[in-house]
């Protein structure tokens, strides 16, 4: 039977589905399996690079249990024959959630205030204590209208916001109109926005999409909310604007080398700070797990994936 390396522990329907077509290796032993197993799951924290895939030389598939897919090269593993496959659609929902929870604890500063009452700082009711931003009327900026983008759009209404977006591809005018979203040029984005909610892939043109000069350009007392992948924000040069503007403050789900976070971050009080838990509901990630399991399922019995990247 086909050696299945996991870098994930996988539920118990993954893991039967698995069992039908080969033998699940780990997370515990999956590095050691690497030289005879035919199919990884692997995990976004470690790189799938030539050097690893040198190390397991019969693979045939490479399952991502991620919508995203940064962390594979997807040349090294075209070279060597390997199709990649990732999760789209199964997390879109619980990612929207998650950027609209973090959006409205950051303007509203509920972690903060949270804090200071188990602190013992609550002194009832005060006319000017625990001041957040405004969120009806504000406007919604979204980097990247891709199927997330597009969820975090539609909820947008219900709270009263405009909403405007850049993306690589435009959607089209009757998308737009049932999102209520306008399409504007990058800088508008950047200098209009009240909240920019970054929803692209991380790719060598979105490296550092918010580099020192485009954060400077920011609107004054605006708020950014990452939710996709850290490196599209330059940390560093994030922490010196949210000490000295043009930024009110800052919701990250995602960091530019997790898991470490960049030490001036965790000082300041305008951000909120979560460990990348977009996916994390107990359903979705076991649709996570059951996507990638059916597209191994379906490489290791001669089929085509679900859900190939390429
Ligand atoms: C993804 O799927 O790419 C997320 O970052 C993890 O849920």
């Amino acid at each position: 039977m086909p050696l299945i390396a996991s870098t994930v522990p996988l539920p118990d329907p993954a893991r039967q589905l698995l069992a039908e077509v080969g033998v699940v290796r780990g997370p515990e032993r999956w590095e050691e399996s690497l030289g005879e197993a035919e199919a990884l799951i692997p995990v976004l924290s470690k790189q799938v690079d030539a050097a690893l895939l040198d190390r397991a030389p019969r693979l045939r598939i490479v399952a991502c249990p991620t919508v995203g897919y940064d962390y594979v090269d997807l040349d090294a593993c075209r070279e060597r024959g390997i199709i990649v496959t990732h999760t789209p659609d199964v997390l879109t929902d619980a990612t929207a959630d998650l950027a609209w929870a973090l959006l409205l604890a950051t303007v509203r500063r509920l972690p903060q205030a949270e804090a200071s009452l188990r602190g013992g700082e609550f002194q009832g009711w005060r006319f000017r204590d625990y001041l957040g931003g405004d969120i009806t009327g504000a406007t919604l900026g979204i980097f990247g209208m891709g199927r997330i983008g597009q969820a975090v759009a539609r909820r947008a209404a219900p709270f009263g916001m405009r909403v405007q977006y850049t993306s690589r591809t435009r959607i089209s005018d009757a998308e737009e109109r049932a999102l209520g979203a306008e399409w504007v040029e990058w800088e508008t984005l950047l200098t209009t926005s009240d909240v920019l909610s970054l929803h692209a892939p991380l790719t060598p043109e979105t490296r550092h999409l918010l580099d020192p000069n485009s954060l400077r350009r920011m609107k004054t007392g605006s708020y950014l909310i990452n939710t996709a992948r850290g490196a599209l924000v330059d940390e560093a040069a994030l922490v010196e604007v949210l000490r000295s503007g043009p930024l009110a403050g800052a919701g990250l789900d995602v960091y530019e080398h997790e898991p470490e976070v960049t030490p001036g971050l965790l000082e300041l009080d305008n951000a909120v700070l979560l460990p990348h838990i977009g996916s994390a509901t107990r359903g979705t990630r076991m649709n996570m797990a059951m996507l990638a399991a059916r597209n191994i399922h379906r490489v290791l019995s001669g089929e085509l994936p679900l859900t190939p990247v390429m």
